[in-house]
């Protein structure tokens, strides 16, 4: 049974004898833009209502603790000698926050900190994302801070570079914490300016296929194709001396200087121009009420995620093959860094579940493995409960 707000609250309290303050912080979709976050361009993602919880007081004991309810696990920081942990892995994306707000001249006073969830990890929900920007919203409200969103946003991705190791784009951090109930974000990575579009499906509803699988070497590749993308942008800044990165640059100017690339490196560039590009017009298909069109552009993602940037792995192939196979799936795609994790699909509702049992069925037959499906609902970015 999921984790409630009164039970978190019960169980800090018996835990360490104080009355704490609540908040929620949730994961997040992505309808479309992957992988283009680090090049400056657009994403679409959404915050959802699976949340992490987290329960915070300080403390006049002098002593600071933070206790995992998942994972049952609790861990103590010496706040004058902040440094990465070897495990549990959980704690280096707080330890990281830590780290950071005191670099940045804040003092932390002493707290205590109880936190669970129910964002299935590894499935390309963010719960990593979610679990730095909850503790870092509940250390700006326990200490009166009064850090922005913006700051909290690069403090937490901060974290994910320098303590857990991914050298991550912000879309994660920014769905979290600005994400807004029933619409869709539309983030510009270089300026930071967004919109957000109102997500009405009508008829069709979006559903999340957990493969279930997540390759191991999927922070590293992460790493591997941001460097790919860096190499490509010094390449083509030989021929076009004012670009900064690939969002400078279109597809067809890619195309067209293929000879001077590694073939990896013009395959990853091909596919994050096209895929800025797809961005923007799939963001005038969803405002238009065009989903069938939106839906084509989900699956043209998937396509050169797999064959071009290559982030995915056979599960997610097969997943979305044999859902676009069916005429009530509009859309779908891995969503996320890849290797494994969610395939994200619109589907009308009233086929919904022969859609999943199809899945169930056909996913536990290839790969012996019972696929996850989970239903949300797009929801508020962090905050303050009650
Ligand atoms: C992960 C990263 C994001 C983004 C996606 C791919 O979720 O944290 O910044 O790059 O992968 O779109």
């Amino acid at each position: 049974m999921d984790l409630t707000y009164a039970s978190l609250e019960e169980q800090f309290y018996a835990r360490f004898n104080l009355t704490p303050v609540l908040f929620r912080s949730p994961g997040r979709i992505n309808l479309i833009g992957e992988h283009t976050d680090y090049n400056d361009g657009f994403v679409m993602p959404a915050a959802i209502d699976k949340e992490i919880i987290f329960a915070m007081a300080l403390s006049d004991e002098g002593t600071t603790a933070i206790h995992s309810i998942n994972m049952n696990e609790t861990v103590n920081i010496d706040l004058d000698r902040v440094a990465k942990t070897e495990s549990p892995g959980w704690f280096n994306y707080l330890l990281g926050i830590v780290a950071r707000l005191i670099e940045n001249g804040y003092t932390i006073k002493p707290f205590k900190c109880s936190f669970g969830g129910n964002i299935p990890q590894g499935a390309g929900l963010s719960s990593s994302a979610a679990l730095e920007c909850g503790f870092i919203y509940g250390l700006n409200a326990v200490n009166g801070f009064g850090i922005d969103a913006n700051d909290m946003i690069h403090i937490a991705q901060w974290s994910e570079h320098h303590y857990a190791g991914v050298k991550c784009g912000i879309m994660d951090q920014f769905a979290s914490v600005m994400g807004r109930k029933d619409h869709v974000l539309l983030l510009d990575c270089r300026t930071f300016s967004h919109r957000y579009i109102p997500l009405q499906l009508g008829a069709c509803e979006i559903i999340l296929v957990d493969s279930k699988v997540k390759h191991s070497l999927a922070s590293s590749a992460y790493n591997t194709r941001r460097e790919e993308c860096e190499e490509g942008v010094r390449i083509l800044s030989k021929h076009f001396p004012a670009i900064h990165n690939l969002r400078d640059i279109t597809p067809r100017s890619v195309r067209s200087h293929q000879s001077h690339f590694p073939d990896n490196v013009y395959k990853r560039c091909l596919y994050v121009t096209e895929e800025i590009e797809r961005v923007q017009s799939a963001a005038q298909d969803l405002e238009r009420g065009d989903l069938k069109t939106f839906g084509k552009k989900m699956i043209e993602t998937h396509r050169g995620l797999s064959a071009l940037y290559e982030v995915s792995c056979p599960e997610l192939d097969f997943l979305v093959n044999q859902m676009v196979l069916n005429p009530n799936v509009i859309g779908a795609r891995m969503m996320g860094g890849g290797f494994g994790g969610c395939v994200i699909a619109i589907v009308r509702s009233s086929a919904r579940n022969e859609i999943e049992d199809e899945m169930y069925r056909k996913y536990s037959d290839r790969f012996s493995i019972v696929p996850d499906v989970y239903e949300v609902a797009i929801a508020d970015g962090v905050s303050k409960i009650g």
